[in-house]
């Protein structure tokens, strides 16, 4: 990496001193060519004058014309250095704005203020990029209010459910429906301020750990924090801290765990009061014990809402109303934890491996 940078790094010094090489020209090249022209008329001058073709008043005004010509001519090379730089800038700008927004919602897109939390996806099939399949024939329905769990291996597709869920991609064909409205007959928006959601990887910002979790709702009050944060089981934490709410968190949250840095996200998506749920492996740096005790605030908390958890660790997910398990883009099996180890298929067998 040292030598691949330090290559890059002459090759900027190279252009640099180029650049301002030829940017410190322009101003003498263009004097020069002025001086010279002057020597010219002079010595021209001089000699017609001396052919007594022209008067010496004749030859001192031309003379100064041609200084007052030069002056604009100064200014227009120094005005183009500067363009060319500009241009530079612009194509920079440019290419960012040529770059393809979001595609716009439909004309008719419906508004949904409030969501029932009913899910569903009909023979969803998705890649994100072209001939690599990675959602074959997904069918899923998730009743209001019910606590849906996906496992699976690594690189099922729990995650790229949870994008098409969000819609932050649209499926090559099926549909995903939230309310028996196909997602792409509703408003990007209402589809996504329906969820809160706390990711695999965690996003904090530089600020205070009250600004962090009001992040969602921005006029939420103390008390509210508070009692999101003892939900969260992180109150106690943060009381430690020395200066409690108020304490500094640097950009990525450097100065906390990644366990705590987990449990403040949770908190924040604990606060907005949204209709549905999706965590995806969000307590994976707490604890177990910690884990089920979050679970539980949560049921609590999100009763009669929509919960989608993924997760790694089955000992958190035994209460879900129905699991899902995932591979290869499909669900293999569908069921209660109990059912599930009846069948001894997948999950019983995921199960076994980390309680036997
Ligand atoms: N943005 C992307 N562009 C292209 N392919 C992707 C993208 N994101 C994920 N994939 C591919 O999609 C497949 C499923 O990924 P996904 O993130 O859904 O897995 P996952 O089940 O969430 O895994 P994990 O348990 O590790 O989080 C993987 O094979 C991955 O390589
Ligand atoms: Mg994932």
């Amino acid at each position: 990496m040292l030598h691949r940078f330090d290559e890059r790094n002459i090759d900027a010094v190279d252009a640099y001193y180029n650049a301002d090489y030829y940017g410190s020209m322009t101003g003498p090249s263009v004097n020069f060519i002025n001086n010279l022209s002057l020597t010219l008329v002079s010595v021209f001058g001089a000699i017609l004058f001396l052919l007594n073709s022209i008067t010496l008043g004749n030859l001192s005004s031309f003379v100064l014309y041609s200084r007052k010509f030069s002056g604009p001519i100064n200014e227009v090379a120094n005005i183009m250095s500067e363009l060319q730089s500009a241009l530079a800038a612009a194509e920079r700008v440019f290419r960012l704005m040529d770059e393809e927004p979001e595609l716009k919602d439909k004309e008719d897109a419906v508004h949904l203020e409030e969501a029932e939390g009913v899910v569903d996806m009909e023979h969803v099939q998705f890649g994100y990029v072209e001939g690599k399949t990675i959602i074959h024939d997904l069918n899923l329905h998730a009743d209001k209010g019910s606590l849906v769990a996906i496992v699976g291996p690594t690189g099922a597709g729990k995650t790229t459910l949870i994008n098409l869920l969000m819609r932050f991609y649209d499926p090559q064909s099926g549909s995903v429906k939230l309310d028996h409205h196909d997602l792409r007959d509703l408003t990007r928006k209402s589809v996504r301020s329906q969820y809160a959601m706390v990711l695999q990887d965690t996003w904090l910002f530089e600020g205070t750990i009250f600004e962090n979790i009001a992040y969602g709702k921005p006029d939420a009050t103390l008390n509210e924090v508070i009692a999101a944060a003892k939900a969260a089981r992180i109150h106690n934490t943060i009381m430690r801290f020395p200066n409690g709410y108020d304490t500094h968190l640097n950009e990525n949250g450097l100065n906390i765990s990644q366990g705590q840095k987990q449990m403040l996200t949770i908190a924040r998506a604990m606060l907005l009061d949204a209709k549905m749920l999706i965590l995806d492996e969000a307590t994976s740096n707490v604890d177990t014990q910690t884990e089920i005790e979050i679970q539980k605030a949560m049921r609590n908390l999100m009763k009669d809402k929509t919960c989608f958890v993924i997760a790694h660790r089955l000992s958190t997910i035994q209460n879900a109303d129905t699991i899902l398990v995932v591979q290869k883009g499909e669900i293999v099996e569908q069921g209660t934890h109990n059912g599930l180890l009846n069948k001894n298929g997948l999950y019983a067998t995921l199960y076994k491996s980390q309680f036997q």
